[in-house]
């Protein structure tokens, strides 16, 4: 997967160096292009934000150099996928909600643009011109709000990264995470143990030692719907009703 990312901080994304990423990237896996937005500014001062029409606080980014950055990442795309287009991705509060189901649609994706906007935002006309050309997802990591979009755009990658296959070591531990899709679609997982089997008093419970799968596989069912009605209860309502067996019923 190709991945370019604009931002006024290319440092912050050191940590894609590290660990499972930095790994993947020089595996071949993931290609990953970090471009300083200032490096398409013309000025002396290397301005990006400007004062917002209408009045009010903050600043907002001014558009030609998010539209001289978006023609030439766009133009530069992976080599053997001539005239392809990339999916832009903007990072906003104001987005629709980042989810695992949305990460698992943009890790069939060949090629990603992150837009990190800082300030107030990216003047509204730059999206909308680029949604002319490419496909655009403003997506939001949660009701919150953040300095700019750099950070937001590391919790994406690394999110959609880890679902690329060979990322991980062992693909069914994607299978079993919390909001997975299939089984764990609207639940959390359960607690997990390693060795030793007692510590500090405490046993780890029995029946992860009894090499019976089918109960194993019924007690972390269990502990995963006992988790998300303590967190999450709402999740239980989400979904096909029937996903839920006589023995779930009897959790
Ligand atoms: N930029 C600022 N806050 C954000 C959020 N919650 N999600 C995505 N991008 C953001």
């Amino acid at each position: 997967m190709r991945i370019d990312i604009v931002t006024i901080f290319p440092d912050y994304f050191a940590p894609l160096e590290l660990s499972l990423i930095g790994k993947a990237r020089e595996a071949g896996i993931l290609d990953i292009r970090l471009h300083d937005l200032r490096s398409w500014t013309h000025d002396r001062h290397n301005t990006v934000d400007d004062t917002p029409y209408g009045g009010g606080p903050g600043m907002v980014m001014k558009p030609e150099p998010w539209g001289e950055a978006l023609d030439a990442v766009a133009a530069a795309g992976p080599e053997g996928r001539e005239g392809a287009v990339p999916r832009l991705i903007v990072p906003t509060p104001s987005g629709a909600p980042f989810t695992q189901a949305r990460a698992d649609r943009l890790a069939a994706e060949p090629w990603l643009v992150f837009a990190c906007g800082r300030y107030e935002g990216i003047d509204g006309r730059v999206l909308e011109e680029a949604a002319a050309r490419m496909p655009v997802e403003e997506l939001s990591i949660g009701d919150y709000v953040l300095a700019g979009g750099e950070s937001a755009t590391l919790v994406m990658v690394e999110t959609v990264s880890r679902l690329l296959p060979g990322v991980l070591g062992n693909r069914d531990s994607v299978d079993q995470d919390s909001f997975a899709p299939g089984e764990m679609e609207h639940l959390l997982e359960g607690p997990v143990y390693t060795k030793p089997a007692v510590w500090r008093g405490r046993e780890v419970p029995p029946v992860l030692l009894s090499g019976d799968h089918g109960a194993v596989d019924r007690w972390r069912r269990d502990q995963a719907l006992r988790k998300t009605a303590r967190m999450r209860p709402e999740l239980l309502g989400e979904g096909d009703p029937s996903r839920f067996d006589r023995r779930d019923q009897e959790v």
